[in-house]
């Protein structure tokens, strides 16, 4: 590993360089076990712990497979599918790899007893399977989570259309906490130059779901103008929407639970700000019964921002908490799109407000291809930027998945994997230094 490290450090590797490099036969990674599955029956889930269920374990290389590359992973992220794989929530991961490793002799090689998790990377090629053109051993890169086999037409206008759909490290085995990482080649996109590792391995999966379901006519369609309520406006997802909205001309109201979150709003261009915990909204009176009042005041709240308008679009995840304040929200005409349920996957809202003023409640899941790439090229070019706050280790891996379990944490946490420390892996210093506030932004609250 020491050899990949050093290749990967020094700034005269060649491409011949990498490809000569002698592969281990196993690496670090951070894994679940299956026979733990368990563990945490009975438990609420704010009791499940990542930190007892996530392990650092030596694992071996997988074998490489047509239009598959192995990655060196200078650097990954904690999602929050990071805390729903930790806590077995909703179900386990591990169902997830059985059924892939049903489909075909190369997809069995997913189906082991332990899962290496992570849908997130920043590092560099090592080794591609047959049929690879567009990428070799030495490229540096980042890889989107979009893993599909693309042998249904279904998929074939929307890749995230095609039946054999899983999300990379979540549903597939071989994720990108670990030292090496496998995926399909099509998965990979160019590192941006100006970003550090931890940096280049952040947005990748909330920053390309944030595209689609925002800005992608498959998600909202977002235009120029808009209102748009943003649930959670300093977490993974909704630090990248809030920035989507501003750079294409909405003006986002952004819901957080804090003072500091709202700082962090404000730094990135946001005016209008809602204070969800200081202004005590409880949607929901007990466990059975909502409370159309309160929606009415997260109405008549957001209409005093706007200066009395309503908005053309909710920013969905927190789901059955919100849901029905959501729907009651939104203007006539407009669009609520939902891409998760944090707070329970039943959701319940009146849907008189729905129809009788002509809603949309619209369905989103991370990206196909050309989105995911979309969504990178933005990050390229400075027009969006990351949202880390925080770096772990990968033996700390458990303690930053706690932290995003318990809300403890703004925008993204990066986790080093092979990268020595924080701040390596910048190829381009002039566009780096034009955007160096806004890449700290997070950093510095
Ligand atoms: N379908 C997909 O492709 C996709 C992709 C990415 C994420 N997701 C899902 O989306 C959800 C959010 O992911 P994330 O990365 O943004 O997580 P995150 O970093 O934890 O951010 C979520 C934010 O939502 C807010 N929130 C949490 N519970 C809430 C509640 N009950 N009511 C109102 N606001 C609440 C919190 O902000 P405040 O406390 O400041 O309000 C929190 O910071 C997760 O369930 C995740 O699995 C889905």
């Amino acid at each position: 590993m020491q050899e990949i490290l050093d290749a990967i450090l020094s700034s005269d590797s060649t491409a011949a360089d990498f490809a000569a490099l002698k592969l281990p036969d196993s690496y670090r990674a951070v894994t679940l076990h299956k026979d733990e599955e368990q563990m945490f029956a009975g438990l609420d889930s704010r009791d499940k712990d990542p930190r007892k269920s996530l392990h650092l374990d030596e694992v071996a290389l997988p074998e490489l497979g047509p239009g598959e590359a192995l990655v060196a992973v200078m650097a990954s992220a904690v999602n929050y599918n990071t805390v729903w794989s930790s806590i077995y929530e909703p179900v386990s991961t591990f169902g997830f790899l059985e059924r892939y490793g049903r489909l075909s002799p190369l997809t069995k090689r997913h189906d082991l007893p332990y899962h290496v998790l992570g849908s997130d990377l920043a590092g560099v090629v090592l080794r591609t399977g047959a049929g690879v053109n567009a990428w070799k051993p030495g490229d540096e890169v980042v890889a989107h989570c979009l893993s599909v086999e693309l042998e249904s037409s279904d998929g074939h206008n929307d890749t995230m259309m095609d039946p054999e759909q899983r999300i990379w490290g979540f549903e597939t085995n071989f994720g990108g906490l670990a030292q090496i990482a496998l995926v399909k080649t099509n998965q990979l996109m160019p590192k941006p130059a100006h970003l550090t590792w931890e940096e280049a391995a952040s947005p990748g999966l909330v920053n390309s779901t944030a595209y689609r379901q925002l800005v992608s006519q498959n998600g909202a369609g977002m235009k120029q103008g808009d209102n748009v309520l943003i649930w959670g406006a300093s977490g993974g997802l909704g630090s990248y929407a809030t920035q989507y909205a501003l750079a294409g001309g909405a003006t986002p109201i952004c819901v957080v639970s804090n003072d500091q979150k709202a700082e962090i709003c404000r730094a990135m261009g946001a005016e209008a700000i809602i204070d969800r915990s200081a202004e005590g909204y409880r949607f929901w009176k007990d466990e059975n019964t909502q409370d159309p009042r309160e929606w009415k005041r997260l109405g008549g709240r957001i209409r005093e921002l706007t200066g009395g308008e309503d908005v053309d679009i909710v920013f969905e995840h927190p789901g059955r908490e919100t849901f029905g304040a959501s729907v009651y929200v939104t203007r006539k005409g407009g669009t609520i799109v939902t891409c998760a349920s944090t707070s329970g996957y039943m959701h319940q809202y009146d849907n008189r407000y729905l129809w009788m003023s002509l809603k949309k409640i619209v369905g989103s899941h991370f990206a196909n291809y050309r989105e995911a790439w979309e969504a990178n090229r933005l990050v390229a070019k400075g027009k969006i930027h990351p949202t880390l706050s925080k770096v772990y280790s990968l033996d700390q891996t458990g303690q930053a998945a706690l932290d995003v379990h318990q809300n403890k944490h703004q925008g993204k946490v990066g986790v080093l994997c092979l990268s020595p420390s924080e701040g390596l892996g910048v190829r381009d210093a002039e566009l780096r230094e034009k955007h160096l506030p806004a890449i700290n932004r997070f950093r510095d609250i």
